[in-house]
């Protein structure tokens, strides 16, 4: 297998930074000093939100893929409530089992995913000691904090990494938390159940719990009778939808890669069970080559199966697509969970609401519970991966880097300058942008140098710009400049059109 492109030379710092400055990701409510887990996605971010998600949804509900015959799959949309009736969480496990089991350190009050702490023990005969935990992924806190107790020799001499949980509650008392100088502080792991509750109506008692959806799948579920009764659906079939999900994460981080409020793109494809298999193996392959139509380069992707420790509650198999993020370079990631439910959600919502959600299958002749293949992605990660991936460095640059977005999912498609504010340039570049943006998303800039503007525009991964100069009002031509290969050349203006057509519709 070929090796992940250089993700891992590539700094979230500075990737955060960028996001920052030119509007892609901003903190939620900054100016009150944030909140963990949350983030709000600015003008540019939301446009590559936007334009991944037309994508998804484009590519399986209005043009969904061909099965072996070469005939489309059927595969329908829904918009369904984040709030359902909260007996539809208990069903499908949510309520009982929807958990991670966590740590808090009594010193900082500080809480921890019991999975994400590694601990660094001291090894037999050696002269260290105490051991230190860390969050996993902190290379540098690591690096810092166990400068004292090696004094200059090497860390792996001294030290072996063991898992937290791979230790009992009798060793924490040797154990100094992830936060803190002090030993023994991390108190024993508890359940922590991931989903945000509420109340409905006004009394607000304990018997108006509702939850926020952890994910969008279940509602697609809660819906499966009524779009079976109303739409010509006949097995298998798709339900897709696209939405917010949330999870009360433990220890929310690495950016918008794991926040307590996301976006989730699900479909629900059911089918009977002799034939789940091949649609399993069916929707790995189409999934992986979407991500790669996104320009996400194939070696920066892999599709892992889990072991069966790692399965959820409602999975017999489970397949993810991971993207080599630049926090878990060299290794992987998780983008998109491809999961077979089996017949686990709907035999659950047919036991506990006593409603019958089988399915009379007329050219079989046979009555069954479909078995479902999910794949399942994260909107918002996709953000991430899409930003880590365009992320380029190029000294040449003004910028010394720019966003090697594909044009489709470029936030701005082109941008349209006058050279210079005069001798009608202005005006003829106002026209271009007024007979453009009815298409495409166009910036027109008419401030600052045009190296600068270049500059912004490399920042925010627009793939043309436009400049109108001296000649284009002798020969109608307009300079287009190349995001990627930094070349220039001349094309008449009354081709502009045409050549967005061609090289951004692709
Ligand atoms: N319906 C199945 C389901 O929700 P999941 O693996 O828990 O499966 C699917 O979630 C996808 O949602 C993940 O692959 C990931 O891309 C995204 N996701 C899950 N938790 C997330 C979080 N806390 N923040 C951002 N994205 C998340």
């Amino acid at each position: 297998m070929l090796k992940p492109s250089a993700t891992n030379s590539k700094s979230m710092d500075e990737i955060v930074a960028l996001c920052k400055r030119r509007g892609f990701v901003y903190p939620a409510s900054e100016i009150y000093g944030g909140i963990n887990g949350f983030w709000d996605y600015g003008p540019l971010g939301v446009a590559l939100k936007n334009n991944i998600r037309d994508d998804w949804w484009r590519n399986l509900v209005e043009c969904p893929p061909l099965d072996a015959d070469g005939n489309p799959l059927q595969i329908v949309g829904l918009d369904s409530a984040i709030i359902q009736n909260p007996n539809a969480w208990v069903a499908s496990g949510h309520v009982g089992g929807f958990s991670d089991p966590m740590v808090d350190c009594h010193a900082t009050k500080s809480r921890y995913r019991l999975d994400h702490v590694m601990v660094y023990r001291p090894r037999e005969g050696t002269d260290v000691h105490p051991s230190y935990a860390f969050m996993e992924g902190q290379p540098d806190s690591i690096a810092k904090k166990l400068k004292k107790a090696t004094r200059g020799r090497d860390v792996s001499e001294l030290f072996e990494v063991v898992a937290l949980e791979d230790l009992t509650v009798a060793d924490y008392a040797m154990i100094v938390g992830p936060d803190t100088k002090e030993q023994g502080t991390l108190t024993e792991p508890k359940q922590f159940n991931l989903m945000f509750q509420t109340t409905v109506g006004a009394t607000g008692g304990p018997e108006n719990v509702a939850y926020l959806r952890p994910e969008t799948a279940q509602g697609i579920f809660l819906s499966y009778k009524n779009v079976l009764d109303t739409m010509r659906v006949r097995m298998p079939f798709g339900i897709a939808q696209i939405g917010k999900a949330f999870r009360n994460e433990v220890t929310p981080r690495n950016f918008i890669f794991r926040s307590r409020e996301f976006e989730q793109m699900e479909m629900e494809w059911f089918c009977h069970p002799d034939e789940s298999e091949h649609w399993f193996s069916y929707w790995k392959q189409q999934r992986m080559q979407w991500w790669q139509s996104l320009g996400v380069e194939s070696n920066n992707l892999t599709l892992r199966d889990h072991e069966q420790d790692e399965l959820s509650h409602y999975s017999d198999a489970t397949s993810d697509i991971e993207y080599c993020y630049p926090f878990t370079a060299p290794a992987f990631g998780e983008l998109e969970g491809i999961a077979h439910r089996g017949c686990f959600d709907l035999t659950q919502h047919q036991k506990h609401s006593k409603q019958k959600l089988e399915y009379f299958d007329q050219q079989r002749n046979e009555r069954y519970i479909p078995h479902v293949i999910e794949p399942a992605s994260g909107l918002t990660r996709g953000v991430l991966a899409l930003l880590c991936e365009a992320y380029t460095h190029d000294d040449q640059r003004p910028s010394k880097m720019y966003m090697k977005f594909h044009p489709r999912m470029a936030p701005i498609k082109a941008a349209v300058f006058p050279l210079v504010n005069k001798d009608g340039m202005p005006e003829v570049a106002q026209k271009l942008h007024l007979e453009l943006r009815s298409r495409f998303t166009i910036e027109f800039d008419a401030k600052q140098s045009i190296g600068k503007r270049y500059a912004r525009m490399d920042e925010a991964g627009t793939p043309y710009c436009f400049t109108i100069d001296g000649d284009t009002l002798n020969d109608q031509t307009v300079t287009v400049r190349h995001r990627d290969t930094l070349q220039q050349e001349r094309i008449g203006i009354d081709h502009v059109s045409e050549f967005m057509t061609k090289n951004i519709l692709v």
